[in-house]
């Protein structure tokens, strides 16, 4: 088929029903992402908290209210770690204030621990419209934050709560249902994975499990303390 022309060509291979395969102009690749967050790890906790404040570096800047960076004592013993700030903690600028924020409450009183006392944060600093999962990617551009969060805090004790802080702590697909009820670690720190309190608030059954992991944590703190 030398002498043809490309369009003729592609009329008898067309015409025998053989599929071409054309190269394409330009080649079909996302834009590359935006470096991951670099550099917080040098940060003091007022500079890494204006550093937070202003990010930009994903695209939950443009539908947040407000960053949610954590409450609580910077110096605690017990850091628990959460999924992403939902409505109310958007409106708020706290994390867990909502439904699931007074159960997670009621678990630190149960371990004689008040919201002050420990530090709470979030995978994720700013909210994922309508409450979707957070993205591999705003996952990635925000994990300094928290880990830099960790290195100051320096806490005895990590209680991640639920499946998506569970699985990106620990970079692991496992359910909570397998992660849960034995002692991890992050690095030196000693890691507990237990149940969201928003599941536990739909399956209450789940409450005496999720007691059993706290105290597994309590029981690791008073060792690093005692
Ligand atoms: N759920 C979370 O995981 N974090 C919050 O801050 C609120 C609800």
């Amino acid at each position: 088929m030398s002498n043809l022309t490309e369009q003729q060509r592609r009329a008898y291979l067309d015409a025998m029903g053989i599929d071409l395969w054309l190269p394409r102009s330009a080649p079909d690749i996302d834009p590359p992402l935006e470096a991951p967050a670099s550099g917080a790890e040098s940060l003091d906790w007022d500079e890494l908290k204006s550093c937070v404040e202003s990010c930009t570096r994903c695209e939950l800047h443009q539908s947040r209210t407000q960053t949610v960076f954590g409450v609580g004592n910077p110096d605690a013993s017990w850091m628990i770690i959460g999924e992403a700030p939902g409505a109310e903690e958007d409106r708020r600028g706290e994390p867990f204030v909502g439904r699931a924020g007074k159960l997670l409450d009621e678990m630190l009183r149960a371990i004689g621990q008040a919201r002050a006392d420990v530090f709470i944060a979030n995978i994720l600093k700013c909210r994922p419209p309508n409450n979707r999962d957070p993205r591999v990617e705003e996952v990635g551009q925000c994990r300094q934050y928290l880990e830099r969060q960790i290195a100051l805090v320096k806490p005895s004790i990590i209680l991640a709560v639920g499946r998506i802080a569970a699985q990106n702590l620990l970079g692991t697909d496992s359910p909570v249902g397998r992660l849960r009820g034995r002692r991890h670690s992050l690095g030196e720190v000693p890691l507990v994975v237990t149940y969201h309190p928003a599941y536990l608030l739909r399956s209450p059954s789940q409450k005496r499990k999720a007691w059993e992991d706290l105290s597994i944590a309590r029981t690791i703190v008073a060792g690093a303390v005692g």
